[in-house]
């Protein structure tokens, strides 16, 4: 798909599929689109009066242009001025890449208003709704009918934002560039988490890091069973022993030309497949056949470093994921089992479901070591967080206010919702064991703050926040700029972190 920022004013603009974005309010039709209706005989006041349109955000009304220079247009609603936000002009952009499907069009022209006055931005912004509303996933189907008959959208234009000064066509070029790797870092991750685990495996995940590595100039560094072992990395590698496939412990590097202005490190709980261990997902509402999705840290982290490596800010990435599955075997850890960490501490297994902590006990260590500035760890920890926040918002916990905040903000403008969690210490009594210096699961109640304050044990130095993402790396109903499926959630707001 083609995008280009043209400086044809709507009056001028023809073509396939018009999309008009209009505030509550706005609908009496000022300037240049009072202009366009008479141009259009009428046609966009005739389709409010007909439809009741109002300009509600989310809302939106298409019609047909009989001999008109325009084939189909529609109104696409942003809600209250005041209010229009980055992630506003994103959700009507995928609207809007939507109706042009529906509707075969092969050519889309956009008209929206700026968002947080910020040209770029919002020229970004447009390019990621659009594609990533569009994006399905046909690796695992045979060939449809329905898809040869319906043309491909290959050309978006982005008209002249309404009510703002002329860009420079360089930066929106450039904006349009930066939207396109961001989209191919959800969209890996959104392949990656909806790939099965006879797919997507510790040895693929493995592959995949070699590729990025290659294509884009990242340091690798996998580390093998042994190597693990040498590390004693015991917690990692007790997870790992029930699995007939090798654990893979993967380390890519970005590192920028210069200096870097910071050093960040991302880590993401890579579990190819969660079934439980011996304290299986058993019964109705475990849902074992979902625990492919268990990777969804490392798939956020996988696409961020695709974007990253594309976009190549001053800034050192380290991306790191201890990937393997929880299997069942005879070799598989007993409940009850202890374990070593490779900071020395000891774990008493109480629960073998709870082993996305233990992989990201070792992870921690081993990234705390690199000297980073930040370090931020995603991943699909507990069904609790789920019951908390639902299936849109994650949870964000951390030790260190500033980073919380800035995460916070990175999440804001990329439409992805984090909800501040606390790291409430009197809980951590919770994880006290007779035997060993802690066990890995707590009571129930508060499941997602004991998972965190389980992971804040294998932090020494490093300004840290951890992400449960276990609600929003899946949606069974399309919804926004997500198809029913992986979402790619957590790569855009980890890709505007490493840039702020
Ligand atoms: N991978 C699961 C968490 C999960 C649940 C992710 C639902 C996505 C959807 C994790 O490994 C797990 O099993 N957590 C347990 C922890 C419990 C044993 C303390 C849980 O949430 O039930
Ligand atoms: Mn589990
Ligand atoms: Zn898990």
């Amino acid at each position: 798909m083609e995008f280009q920022a043209i400086g044809v004013p709507l009056l001028e603009w023809s073509g396939g599929g018009l999309a008009i974005g209009l505030f509550e309010g706005e609908v009496a039709l000022r300037d240049d689109l009072a202009a366009l209706n008479d141009r259009l005989g009428g046609a966009i006041a005739e389709l409010i009066e007909e439809t009741g349109f109002k300009g509600k955000a989310g809302s939106a009304e298409a019609m047909r242009l009989a001999g008109a220079p325009i084939r189909k247009l529609q109104l696409i609603g942003l809600g209250k001025p005041a209010a229009l936000t980055l992630d506003g002009v994103r959700q009507a952009a995928g609207t809007a890449a939507k109706f042009a499907r529906r509707h075969r069009c092969t050519d889309l022209g956009l008209s929206l208003p700026l968002a947080i006055a910020d040209q770029a931005a919002t020229t970004r912004a447009i390019v990621e709704g659009v594609e990533l509303s569009l994006y399905r996933d046909r690796r695992f189907k045979s060939e449809s009918k329905d898809d040869e008959e319906r043309p491909d959208l290959t050309t978006v234009q982005i008209l002249p934002f309404r009510g703002a000064a002329e860009a420079e066509a360089d930066t929106l070029t450039e904006a349009i560039a930066l939207g396109q790797k961001v989209v191919s870092g959800v969209v890996l991750a959104r392949e990656l988490v909806a790939a099965p685990a006879n797919v997507v495996t510790p040895v693929t995940l493995a592959q995949l890091a070699t590729e990025l590595a290659q294509d884009y100039g990242l340091d690798l560094e996998i580390l093998e069973r042994e190597q693990c072992e040498a590390l004693g990395m015991g917690a990692f590698l007790g997870v790992a022993q029930a699995s007939d496939l090798p654990p893979k412990f993967i380390h890519l590097t970005y590192r920028p030309e210069g200096e870097p202005r910071k050093k960040l490190a991302i880590i993401g709980k890579g579990l190819t497949f969660d079934s439980g261990g011996l304290n299986v997902k058993a019964g109705p509402g475990s849902s074992i056949e979902m625990m492919k999705t268990d990777m969804g840290g490392a798939g956020a982290t996988f696409g961020a470093a695709k974007a990253i490596a594309q976009i190549r800010p001053d800034v050192e990435v380290h991306f790191i994921s201890a990937a393997t599955e929880n299997m069942i075997s005879g070799r598989a850890m007993h409940p009850g089992d202890i374990l070593t960490a490779s900071n020395g501490k000891t774990i008493e297994v109480n629960n073998t479901d709870a082993e996305g902590r233990l992989t990201l006990a070792d992870a921690l260590v081993f990234a705390d070591k690199l000297g980073v500035d930040a370090m931020v760890d995603l991943a699909t920890l507990t069904g609790a967080c789920v019951v908390a926040l639902g299936g849109k918002i994650a949870g964000l916990w951390s030790s260190d206010e500033a980073l919380g905040a800035a995460l916070q903000r990175a999440g804001e403008s990329a439409g992805e919702k984090f909800w501040p969690m606390p790291l409430e210490e009197d809980y951590a009594s919770g994880l006290k064991s007779v035997v060993a210096d802690m066990k890995n699961t707590g009571p129930r109640g508060g499941g997602a703050i004991t998972a965190a304050l389980f992971l804040k044990k294998f932090v020494d130095k490093t300004p840290w926040a951890h992400l449960d993402v276990a609600g929003p790396v899946w949606v069974d109903k399309e919804s926004g700029i997500d198809p029913a499926g992986a979402t790619g959630f957590g790569v855009r707001t980890l890709v505007n972190w490493v840039l702020s």
